[in-house]
């Protein structure tokens, strides 16, 4: 995606052209109440984070900030529903491991609070520390399940949530237009990161704990997306940003399962 207004109506375009997938089944023969109680629930912590997210659209509407149009607040509104979708898939996958939806928990409180604190640009760095998240978990955890629907699913998350972050950034490169701005995201968007790592990491240390994802794991995706929405929206010099790739892509060929697993195109 380059910089122009017109490529709002591309992303819309993309994300109505998958808005009617239907959520895909899960092996009606496989007994996934084997998998651990404690992925069932962080998937329904995730699941409740997936729900929300309505108002960031109506703001995107009224908004008045460069670089947006009409068709920028449709392509928010697509995504939201994507993202709804991405809840029902979640509920089905959490029904069938024999866990539980929740109502409310402390990480999706935080979250909903972080959105709606101030102006859209925070809520947008919000939604963009979210799809951080989502990728690396939904990521990490599919490496550790042995090839299944479950899998699947999360897999076809990942796609989602790359393209999600792409769509946040392509917002943020427009809103970082100045070197003050710049400096601003920079700031803000590392001291998010490192705010948001400790969350998941206390939040879902159970799960992380049963599936044998070790600390240095979660590192690394994290390191690795975190580094690459950065250079997304700030467009770091191209020999640094290309070495960070490599180092970040040779650590995470380092991770003994990831390699299975398709590896989203970061470029
Ligand atoms: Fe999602
Ligand atoms: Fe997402």
């Amino acid at each position: 995606m380059n910089s122009s207004d017109s490529d709002w109506q591309t992303w819309r375009d993309l994300f109505q052209g998958r808005a009617d997938r239907p959520l895909l089944p899960l092996d009606a023969d496989l007994d996934y109440t084997q998998l651990p109680r404690s992925l069932a629930h962080s998937l329904a912590v995730f699941q409740l984070g997936e729900s929300g997210g309505g108002n960031v659209v109506g703001q995107a509407r009224q908004s008045r900030l460069p670089g947006i149009d009409e068709h920028y607040a449709e392509a928010l509104d697509l995504f939201v529903s994507e993202e709804h979708r991405h809840a029902n898939q979640l509920a089905v996958c959490v029904r069938m491991m024999g866990g539980e939806l929740l109502r409310k928990n402390w990480t999706a409180r935080l979250f909903v609070f972080g959105r709606r604190l101030i102006g859209l640009r925070f809520k947008i760095l919000v939604l963009l520390a979210a799809e951080v998240v989502g990728l690396c978990f939904y990521r990490l955890v599919a490496t550790r399940l042995p090839p299944c629907r479950i899998r699947d699913t999360l897999l076809q998350l990942v796609g989602d949530e790359h393209s999600h972050l792409q769509f946040h950034c392509a917002f943020l490169e427009r809103q970082a237009a100045t070197p003050f701005r710049r400096t601003l995201f920079k700031a803000s968007w590392r001291a998010l990161m490192f705010c948001a790592g400790l969350v998941v990491l206390i939040d879902h240390r159970r799960t992380l704990r049963d599936l044998s994802i070790e600390f240095r794991d979660f590192q690394d995706f994290w390191s690795h997306y975190r580094f690459a929405a950065e250079i997304h929206v700030l467009g770091l010099p191209r020999m640094r940003s290309t070495l960070r790739n490599q180092t970040n892509s040779a650590a995470l060929d380092k991770t003994s399962d990831a390699v299975s697993i398709a590896t989203p195109d970061l470029t």
